[in-house]
């Protein structure tokens, strides 16, 4: 193997491995704490109940607004048009109101982005 072969394929390897762990960034076991946070309002199990907020099962990849049989939504959460993957999460949960003004949900956000991450992961793990 030339030089040049293993140069390019351990700088390939380096890529690869940034990106898996920028992916891998939260924690989904911590983000099962963080989520108690959450607990007073929603569940996020499958055919769980809406509790003051919807459930969250299946979250990832939803229309905000869009819940089976929850009935509470705010109208700025129905016309939000967000779709909710990890980035807009992150940006919801920093400041929920901030993001979607006038929002029902009661809650300030999360001010640690390692929570934000963890809880994510959490809820990309649980919610399916
Ligand atoms: C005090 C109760 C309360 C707490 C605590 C709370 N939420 Fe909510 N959440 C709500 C309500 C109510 C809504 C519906 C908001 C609306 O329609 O404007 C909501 C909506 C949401 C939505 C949008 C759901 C959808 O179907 O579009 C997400 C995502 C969400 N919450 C995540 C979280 C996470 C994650 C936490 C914890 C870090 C949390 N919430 C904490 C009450 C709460």
């Amino acid at each position: 193997m030339s030089l040049k072969i293993v140069l390019g394929a351990t700088a390939a390897c380096l890529i690869a491995l940034s990106s898996a762990s920028a992916m891998a960034a939260g924690d989904a076991g911590k983000g099962k704490k963080v989520f108690n946070k959450c607990k007073a309002c929603h569940t996020i199990k499958v055919g769980g109940k809406h509790k003051v907020g919807p459930n969250l099962a299946g979250i990832i990849g939803k229309k905000a607004g869009t819940a089976d049989g929850y009935k509470k939504y705010s109208k700025s959460m129905k016309a939000s048009g967000i779709v909710w993957d990890e980035k807009t999460l992150e940006q919801f949960l920093t400041k929920p109101k901030k993001m979607v003004k006038k929002t029902k949900m009661g809650f300030a956000g999360l001010k640690k982005a390692s929570q934000r991450a963890d809880v994510i992961a959490y809820m990309i793990a649980n919610g399916k």
